[in-house]
């Protein structure tokens, strides 16, 4: 099947190449076990590390690829065609924690952090939502106190993915006072360890899909952290978290490409091979419009989703295509794996055969990194901005 729509440079048919590769010998073989046991062989982490891929728009200097966004959402739609819960930890750590300490961080905490990053001695989590503060991320409790030249944090976050393996997270917290809320101009990032006293990863979530990909809650008491690990400004965190998502939303898009992708081809596939009244299904005009609207709509958002990969890579604004990209993206995912069941039929249903997991693993493309709403939201308020 080709999908070069947007042609791709010699070195991304190459990283493409490499990760289709590594993902049909590394992964593949173990995926459904992996979501069966609700948990992946942490070694995978370290493997992707290997091949780069933990670092992979991080600059040379910082033992990163210094790849463009372009090459590394190739990559990530390989990994998530065979396993989007490998896919999510590459796409968490590669687009929110490693960006923002690249982009808000001091040059002392990128040396710090970035070089170990990039190696996958520490994972990378973005801690921003707490159980009471979801699509409304500004409403977050989670509260730090100065204290000397460092900050003590108390509360609880929630759905952070990766969190329990992770060695460095990016969570934001309050720093305006009780008394004196100043909305989302009171909040800071913090780069946060797990070794700190205080820290405590909390209950691990069950959920409908990415089952092997841990989500957990962590909650932090009395948690000092020094001065040294406050990112950027006093204030900005909100901003930066925001604008960390503007890539994030990028990575969840090309996640749902990539879901939407494998079940096209297993269907086409089916659909060769499975004989109903005589015929291959192929033959049937009902399953033959199927496919070509499934093929169609991925193609779009692959599109879509490379043009707003672009537009980054060149420094232009990308909010609105970033949540365009996803909104679309993510939609597509849950129709073409909704369409897939329905050509596998009764095969479809059953966790025997793979359709399955890629309608379960959809579903949250949908709703993490911001839901459809609210992708909805940005992209109408973009529509006023000055
Ligand atoms: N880039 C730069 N700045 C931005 C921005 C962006 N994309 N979006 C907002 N801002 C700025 C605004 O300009 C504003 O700045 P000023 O105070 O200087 O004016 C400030 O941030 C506040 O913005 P809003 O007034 O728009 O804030 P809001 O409270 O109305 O919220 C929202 C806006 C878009 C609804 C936002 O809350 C949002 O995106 N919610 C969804 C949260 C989300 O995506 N959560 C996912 C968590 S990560 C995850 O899923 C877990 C995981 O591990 C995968």
């Amino acid at each position: 099947m080709s999908w070069a729509l947007v042609p791709l440079t010699d070195q991304q048919k190459e990283i493409q190449q490499l990760a289709r590769e590594f993902a049909r010998r590394e992964i593949a073989p173990h995926a459904d076990k992996w979501d069966r046991d609700a948990a992946m062989d942490p070694a995978i982490i370290t493997k992707l590390a290997q091949l780069g891929f933990l670092g992979m728009m991080v600059p040379e200097r910082y033992e990163g690829l210094g790849l463009d966004t372009v090459t590394y959402l190739v990559a990530l739609e390989e990994i998530s065609a065979v396993d989007a819960s490998v896919a999510v930890a590459m796409s968490v750590h590669n687009s929110l924690p490693t960006q923002m300490i690249l982009r808000y961080g001091s040059e002392a905490q990128r040396e710090r952090y970035l070089p170990a990053m990039a190696r996958g001695e520490w994972l990378g989590a973005f801690a921003l939502s707490e159980p009471e503060a979801g699509s409304d991320a500004a409403a977050m409790t989670t509260q730090a106190v100065r204290d000397g030249d460092g900050w003590i944090l108390d509360g609880t976050k929630a759905w952070v993915t990766s969190g329990n393996q992770a060695g460095v997270i990016l969570a934001m917290a309050r720093t305006d006072r009780p008394g004196e809320r100043r909305g989302a101009r009171g909040i800071s990032a913090f780069i946060i360890t797990p070794e700190l006293e205080g820290f405590r990863v909390g209950k691990k979530e069950n959920k409908l899909g990415l089952r092997a990909s841990p989500t957990v809650q962590l909650s932090f008491d009395r948690m000092r952290v020094s001065a040294n690990q406050l990112l950027g400004q006093e204030g900005k965190g909100f901003v930066y978290a925001m604008q960390s998502l503007d890539n994030g939303r990028l990575g969840v898009a090309a996640q749902a490409v990539g879901i939407a992708r494998a079940a096209l081809e297993y269907s086409v596939r089916y659909a060769a091979e499975r004989r109903q009244f005589g015929h291959p299904l192929k033959e049937f005009e009902a399953i033959q419009f199927k496919l070509a609207n499934m093929a169609t709509r991925i193609t779009a958002a692959r599109a879509l989703l490379y043009s707003a990969a672009s537009a980054k890579d060149r420094g232009e604004p990308i909010t609105q295509f970033s949540s365009m990209s996803k909104l679309f993206a993510s939609e597509t995912a849950m129709w073409v794996t909704t369409e897939a069941i329905q050509i596998f039929g009764g095969y479809g249903y059953m966790k025997e055969y793979p359709v399955e997991r890629l309608f379960r693993d959809a579903k949250v493309t949908e709703i993490y990194e911001g839901t459809s709403e609210i992708q909805r939201i940005v992209i109408a308020r973009q529509l006023y901005a000055k």
